[in-house]
């Protein structure tokens, strides 16, 4: 198992390149099912869950192909399995976007329930009464979840709302099975993430008729075929609020190109709150940071909001601060396993309930630390940039899912990062 050595303190400076965004591909890949011919997506990361997606394309019959230029072409001329595998899901909660378009192509799909993971127990109950609403039936088999519309899927005027708010991959999997659906389907309380947006407007580059694309009311005109498209992911506004970090955390200075400031307000609000300078360029923005970072308060939330999966590495950040913030996670609030592991390297953080008190310290000191999810385990890479010694990451394949290469593009502004293999 590769594991980082991370030496620190060091400053970044220089240029960094966001790639396309992780969690508008995977649904995007998807939604290739639908159409019976040949996709092309650009700008897909070369990430591990992108290599889990196209083995479960593959399976239920897709040919994928990874082009030189780094598109995937999937054609899905023929879907003759309908069906989501365990031994994929498992490694994969993201699969469960399979289920609508399978459905809705197939009028039958299998696939595995997926489990929890590190950040909780993460249900799709909103997503089967979505589908289920849609007229399919669906029942649960041996951990797997069968939905059935032996007639074809029926329009349906539809509240998505839970617990939290909306459902990024319950709006997902909805909105693609609507679009083969017989007649109108109206999806209110629908996800806004750009991600979400990002789909849709796949989705109509292939023949859907889907208005109100980026608000909380989905309207969606069934037809009767989509055909294959080609579509460029937008860029990864996860992975560019994490180099924005990184430059503010070693007191560096980057120009992150490739980035939509425009998708990542409340980021942008938040890091010049702290102190942080954050000077938008064509096409992207600089980051720097020369004085002390200010306490704050942040309550993760559904988008617009602040984004659940930049909570963790703005708690490293926010450790440095010159006060106590407090950081309330609003969608997941179990996603605190990378509190521990910050207080390895002398972060003073308290968790209470959903919320995290963070005491800011003066400085980070190196630690053997343990990765346990995707953007915990930034976190950690983030704050041992900033800390005094060694720190060393543990399982860092959590990383890799969403991050391509990440020690390789770090290096080359002032990181050191090494790779090893424990
Ligand atoms: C997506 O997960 C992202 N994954 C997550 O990214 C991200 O953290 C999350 O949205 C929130 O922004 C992908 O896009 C592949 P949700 P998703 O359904 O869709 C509850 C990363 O690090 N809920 O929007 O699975 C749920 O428990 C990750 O890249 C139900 O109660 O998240 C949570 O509290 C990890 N029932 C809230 O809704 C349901 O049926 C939002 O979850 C579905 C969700």
């Amino acid at each position: 198992m590769d594991i980082f050595r991370i030496e620190g303190p060091v400053q970044l400076s220089g240029s960094v390149t966001v790639n396309g965004s992780k969690n508008a591909a995977l649904p995007i890949m998807a939604a290739c099912i639908l159409a019976a011919g040949k996709s092309t997506i650009l700008s897909v990361p070369n990430l591990s869950d992108i290599s889990v997606c196209c083995e479960l394309l593959t399976g239920v019959g897709c040919k994928v192909q990874k082009n030189e230029d780094g598109s995937l072409s999937i054609d899905a001329a023929t879907i003759d399995n309908p069906v989501g595998d365990y031994e994929i899901v498992r490694r994969m909660r993201a699969s469960i976007c399979v289920l609508g378009p399978l459905l809705a192509r197939c009028r039958r799909a299998e696939v595995s329930m997926p489990g929890g993971c590190a950040i909780g127990d993460r249900p799709v109950d909103i997503h089967l009464r979505g589908l289920r609403e849609l007229g399919a039936e669906i029942h649960l088999e041996n951990g797997y979840i069968i939905a059935e519309a032996a007639d074809g899927l029926t329009g349906s005027s539809i509240f998505l709302g839970g617990p939290f708010g909306s459902t990024v991959l319950g709006t997902a999997n909805v909105l693609m099975a609507a679009t083969l659906a017989k007649g109108k389907t109206i999806i209110e309380s629908a996800a806004c993430e750009p991600e979400i947006a990002d789909l849709a407007n796949f989705l109509n580059s292939m023949g859907a008729k889907i208005s109100g694309i980026g608000s909380p009311r989905l309207t969606i005109e069934g037809v009767k075929e989509l055909r294959p498209s080609e579509h460029k992911v937008i860029p990864d506004r996860i992975e560019a609020g994490t180099f924005m970090v990184a430059a503010a955390i070693t007191s560096g200075r980057l120009q992150i190109n490739n980035c939509r400031l425009d998708d990542m307000m409340a980021v942008v609000y938040k890091l010049r709150n702290i102190g942080v300078t954050v000077d938008e360029s064509d096409g992207g923005c600089l980051v720097t940071r020369n004085g002390p970072i200010h306490a704050s308060h942040i309550t993760t939330q559904p988008y617009p909001g602040f984004p659940t999966d930049l909570q963790a590495q703005f708690m490293a950040l926010l450790s440095l601060a010159d006060g106590n913030s407090i950081i309330i996670e609003k969608i997941f609030p179990d996603r605190f396993m990378h509190v521990a592991e910050l207080n390895r390297m002398a972060a003073s953080l308290r968790k209470e309930g959903a919320a995290v008190i963070v005491s800011g310290t003066k400085k980070l000191m190196g630690a053997p630390v343990m990765a346990s999810d995707l953007r915990a385990s930034a976190a950690l890479v983030l704050a041992g940039m900033a800390a005094e010694g060694t720190t060393v990451v543990n399982r860092v394949y959590h990383i890799d899912r969403g991050y391509e290469k990440i020690e390789e593009r770090l290096n080359p502004l002032g990181a050191k990062i090494y790779r090893e293999t424990d």
